[in-house]
């Protein structure tokens, strides 16, 4: 739909921490994929949602923020880095064409070597043409589909890139617009979870659990599109509405530097962010001390399911199922063996290779 007021628009503040992170992803994404060890000839970097590439106060936006990440870490002769950008609004078509021509004065790499393609159009089914015109499948794609939170996105098209070689996405999410047009939704939007219309269970929830249901949903339907391994974190400003970031990767690599990208937003801007399944819904705001009781509360539930585990599985736990960090595991767990509800087998210290387990109630 194209943007209901002025293009553009101002830059809000989970808008500057996604972008932080979206830049932080690509600096590592682009050096891994075309000039690492097992580089590839090319890449695709694809936005279904572009916006016009600038902020009212100037600030940039995500198409100028993924070139600049390109051409800041990877040499001009390495490779061939591939722009789609495809939004359904005529003004952020041409001020995207504007800003890049701003920024860019003069071109970052010779064209054979970075084509880029705007197309105006709907994402559904423009981006899809475009990534077959100009050839990007079959070599990695990467989609940004940062639509206002409904991602209009058909799952079949989820399901051709999750096939695509080393293909990862990042979906933005609005729970709340599901949430209230549930009623008026038809089969497109059961279609963006893949056909199953279980999220229209939301509306017998009660209201503090009706995000979580539909970022569930969501993940499940990112899951059986093929990518089995998902990130998702809640950014949450000081005012205005929480944002939702979805990644699908099928690299456990992916999930562990987007990890790492996360940790490092720059958090003066105001922005912390949140673990979607921790039942108190804290906020991490101060990164530079993580606050760790989200994990506690997360592992001891883990291990209530699991009775046994080693740490190193509690730690992939952590990097696949949660916003915190593997190195983050062992510190979390210190409280529950200070409260005595954790025993380590064999006692002593808690090392990675040690199996762990919540004493019960009765033994203690
Ligand atoms: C959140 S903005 C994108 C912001 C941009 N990714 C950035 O970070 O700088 C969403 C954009 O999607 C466009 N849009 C909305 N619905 C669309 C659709 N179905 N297909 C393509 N573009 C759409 C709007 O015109 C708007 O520019």
């Amino acid at each position: 739909m194209p943007v209901k007021g002025e293009v553009p628009w101002p830059c809000e503040e989970h808008t500057g921490a996604k972008h932080d992170i979206y830049r932080r992803y690509l600096e590592r994404w682009f050096p891994i994929l075309l000039a690492g060890s097992n580089a590839y000839p090319s890449v695709t970097y694809a936005e279904g949602f572009s916006g016009p590439g600038i902020y009212s106060g100037g600030e940039l936006g995500s198409p100028v923020i993924a070139i600049q990440a390109l051409t800041s870490k990877v040499r001009p002769e390495k490779g061939i880095a591939r722009f789609v950008f495809v939004d359904d609004d005529q003004r952020c078509v041409e001020i995207l064409e504007r800003t890049l021509l701003k920024v860019f004065p003069s071109r970052p790499r010779p064209k054979a070597a970075m084509p880029v393609k705007i197309v105006k159009g709907t994402c559904s089914p423009n981006l899809e043409a475009a990534l077959d015109e100009v050839g990007a499948w079959g070599q990695p794609i990467f989609a940004n589909l940062d639509s206002w939170g409904n991602a209009p996105v058909p799952h079949k098209f989820l399901r051709r890139l999750a096939a695509n070689v080393s293909s990862e996405v990042i979906v933005t999410l609005f729970p709340q617009h599901f949430v209230r047009f549930v009623e008026n939704s038809g089969p497109a939007a059961d279609d963006v979870f893949g056909g199953d219309p279980h999220w229209r269970t939301v509306t017998d929830l009660a209201p503090e659990a009706k995000s979580r249901h539909i970022l569930t949903c969501y993940r499940a339907a990112l899951r059986a599109a093929g990518f089995p391994y998902l990130l998702d974190f809640e950014l949450i400003p000081r005012r205005g509405q929480p944002l939702y970031l979805v990644f699908g990767t099928r690299h456990r690599l992916g999930v562990s530097k987007m990890k790492d990208s996360l940790w490092e937003v720059d958090r003066t801007q105001g922005v912390g962010f949140r673990d979607p399944r921790d039942e108190q819904a804290e906020t991490l705001f101060n990164i530079d001390e993580p606050q760790l009781g989200p994990l506690t509360r997360l592992l001891e539930q883990r291990l209530r399911d699991k009775k046994r585990e080693v740490v190193e599985h509690l730690r992939d736990f952590a990097l696949f199922e949660t916003v915190y960090r593997p190195e983050h595991v062992i510190r979390a767990l210190k409280p529950l063996v200070d409260r005595g509800v954790l025993a380590v087998e064999g006692g002593g210290a808690i090392r990675r290779t040690a199996f762990v387990s919540l004493v019960s109630a009765t033994a203690r």
